[in-house]
Formats: C-alpha cells, sequence, structure tokens
C-alpha cells in the first residue's frame, strides 16, 4: 500500500530509465548490509514445502524468479534473495558490451500496467558479468544468466558468439538462458528463425559434450511464433537437452493486443511487457506444455502480478514462473504476497506440493 500510494507516484513522475537504474544502485547498496539484507529478508522469504519445485538439476524453495532484462549489469544481485525471489536471471548479455538504442528506450503504459522495451541489449559485455558473478560469494538462491548475439554480426557468426559467451559464463551460474527472442536490436529476425535456433541448439549440445559440462541450458522465446514454429522448437529443445522453455518475452506484434492505452501511449517502437502479456503467454505455454508431454519443463513469464496470475501460468503448464513489470508496478512486497498467495491457493484446493498442478488446465 505504502509503496503504490506514495513511492510509485513519485517514481512515475521521473524518467523510466532512471528510475529503473535508481533502483538497481539502491538495492545494491541496501542489500550489502548484512543485518539489513538478513532483515529484510526475514519479513520477505516465504518458506513453505508447498512451494518447493525442480526445474531441470536445479532446486527451488519458492517457483517465483526474477526476470532477465531488470538487472542486464548484475549490480545487485543480493537483492533478489533479499525480497524474497526463488531465482534470478541477470543478463541479457552479449559477448561483446555494446550501448543499445538511443534514449528515450523505456516507456510506462500505465492503463495497461506494462512497459515498452527499446533497450536494445546494452550490457558490459560476458567479459564483465564473469567478473561480477566472480565477486559474488553468497548467493542465497540459485542464478542464471541470459546469453544473446552481439548486435550487428552476420547470420554465420551468431551462433559462435553466444558459444564464446557461454565458455566463460557457464561455470559461474546453475543455469544458462538463450535468449532467441526479438529484444529490440536490428536483423533480430535472423535469430529468432527456427534455422537458426536448430543450428545454435546443435551446437551448444557439441559444445557441452566437449567441455564435460552438464549445466541446464533454459531457451527463452518470444509470444509472436505460429503453431507450427512451437513445436518445432519444442522438438529441437528436447533433440539437444534443452531443459525448459521460458515463454514468453515481449510482445512486437501489436494486431494480437486490446490496450486501454491511447494510439499514442503506445506509440514507440520496442516490445510490450505487463498485463498485455499475460492471456498471450498463457496460451503458447498451454500449447508448450501439450507439445513437450512432459519432455522438457515450461517456465511462465509474462504479466505476473499476483499469486492468481502465477496460478494460472502453472495451471496451463510452467512449473516456474518469472516477473519483472509486476515487481515495478507492485513493489517490494510484490513476490512475498505472490508467493504466500500461491500457497494458500494451493492448500485451499488440497495440494501438497506446486507440482500436482503443473499442466492440470491442459
Ligand atoms: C526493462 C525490461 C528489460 C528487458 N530486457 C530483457 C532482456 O535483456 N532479455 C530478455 O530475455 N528479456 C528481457 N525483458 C523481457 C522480460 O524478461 C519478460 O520476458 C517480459 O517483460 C514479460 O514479463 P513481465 O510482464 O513480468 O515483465 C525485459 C523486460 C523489461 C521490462
Amino acid at each position: 500500500m505504502f509503496y503504490k500510494k506514495i513511492i510509485r507516484p513519485i517514481f512515475f513522475k521521473i524518467d523510466p530509465e532512471k528510475i529503473h537504474h535508481f533502483v538497481i544502485q539502491f538495492l545494491s547498496v541496501v542489500s550489502r548490509i548484512m543485518p539489513i539484507y538478513f532483515l529484510i529478508r526475514h519479513f520477505l522469504n516465504v518458506v513453505d514445502p508447498v512451494l518447493s519445485t525442480q526445474i531441470g538439476k536445479i532446486k527451488l524453495s519458492n517457483p517465483i524468479g526474477l526476470a532477465a532484462g531488470f538487472d542486464k549489469n548484475i549490480e545487485a544481485p543480493l537483492a533478489y534473495s533479499m525480497l524474497g525471489f526463488g531465482y534470478a536471471e541477470v543478463g541479457s548479455v552479449t559477448f561483446t558490451a555494446q550501448l543499445g538504442n538511443p534514449k528515450p528506450r523505456l516507456w510506462r503504459i500505465v492503463k495497461d500496467e506494462g512497459l515498452i522495451v527499446y533497450y536494445g541489449l546494452c550490457n558490459p559485455g560476458a567479459q564483465a558479468a564473469v567478473q561480477k558473478m566472480n565477486k559474488l560469494k553468497d548467493r542465497f538462491i540459485p542464478f542464471g544468466v541470459s546469453i544473446a548475439p552481439t548486435t550487428g554480426l552476420k547470420l554465420s557468426q551468431l551462433a559462435d558468439d553466444y558459444l564464446e559467451s557461454f565458455k566463460i559464463l557457464f561455470p559461474l551460474v546453475d543455469y544458462i538462458t538463450l535468449n532467441v527472442s526479438c529484444p529490440n536490436v536490428a536483423k533480430c529476425d535472423l535469430f529468432t528463425q527456427v534455422s537458426f535456433i536448430k543450428e545454435l541448439l546443435e551446437k551448444m549440445s557439441s559444445l557441452k559434450k566437449q567441455l564435460n559440462s552438464t549445466i541446464d541450458i533454459f531457451v527463452k522465446i518470444g509470444p509472436d511464433m505460429t503453431d507450427e514454429q512451437y513445436d518445432e522448437i519444442v522438438d529441437l529443445c528436447v533433440a539437444n537437452n534443452v531443459s525448459a522453455i521460458i515463454a514468453t518475452n515481449l510482445i512486437k506484434n501489436r494486431n494480437n493486443i486490446v490496450p486501454s492505452s491511447t494510439i499514442e501511449e503506445l506509440n514507440h517502437p520496442g516490445g510490450i511487457s505487463g498485463k498485455m502479456v499475460n492471456s498471450n503467454s498463457n496460451a503458447v505455454i498451454k500449447h508448450l506444455y501439450k507439445r513437450a508431454a512432459g519432455r522438457l519443463q515450461i517456465i511462465g513469464v509474462g504479466g505476473v502480478f499476483t499469486a492468481k496470475d502465477a496460478y494460472e501460468k502453472i495451471k496451463s503448464g510452467a512449473s516456474a514462473i518469472q516477473l519483472i513489470t509486476g515487481f515495478i508496478y507492485g513493489g517490494p512486497t510484490t513476490i512475498m504476497h505472490i508467493n504466500k498467495g500461491l500457497a494458500t491457493l494451493l492448500k485451499q484446493d488440497g495440494f501438497k506440493n506446486i507440482n500436482e498442478v503443473v499442466g492440470i488446465k491442459t
């Protein structure tokens, strides 16, 4: 309440990218003061066996994770366990540092409780991510890093760019996500096509064998593909030992949405996050879940603001959840409320563990 009534109206008067940086810096400072870290964690971390689950080989004490894009530069890694997340995905990082798109490149669409994101993969590069992860001694929760290709490369160079990032990052994290959904960069159609995903997954699979690595690989896809493309991606992921598909990234195609915002408010380049992604991503999750038929897991992301939203995604086939926008609109107690509410909903419906519910609505 305090956040929504007092803090958020102040934040929302200021440029969204500036506030994004301010919040990360603030979280970084606060979470490094250990007495404060443990005090806040004590109040916000929900411990309940009904919420425990596993994605691939990774055990989670609760299924709510931070999605890629909130902390691209790994600046506040301790903050996420402090706020009650069960796991955190940092990045997306590219092998070579890049500035991203010119500013402004982030807008709020308040009537639709969402954001328009046009960052264009700004990040200090995979080597900087290695240094940050190396410094992180206590993690408290599992960490994954999302990797994407450096902008401007030719199609023939893209897969190798992912592999270079993988080689230096995989010993430092619990999982690697291959972001093959368009993150607002030029020529992103190159690495979102199924033929490229096939090449990438096959190369990644042989690199893992060569390096003797058993790390879990997740693949993150967008919400704007056809059912046939989703089917092909599931089969390719299964064939190449991918543990989970993350569905979905931002909405690019504006034809399939029913916004409350005006055309002017939506008139920015970039992908849409938040409430408008919710039903779209649930439909994709259901489709992927049915096609996967237990051969891999799904992580549901897009428009999760409440326990009910998370429950709906789990019933649609998600074994775990990720979010960003719900946290931005809901504030620091969001994850606690979602976890508490989820535990209550599960128990009310007579379930002993979240895994009993995965996919029951498909
Ligand atoms: C500010 C911002 C930056 C993002 N950057 C990335 C990114 O670098 N890589 C990625 O895979 N997804 C990125 N995303 C997409 C989110 O991970 C997520 O898929 C999407 O926002 C839908 O979830 P939400 O409605 O809970 O925000 C970004 C989203 C936001 C809001």
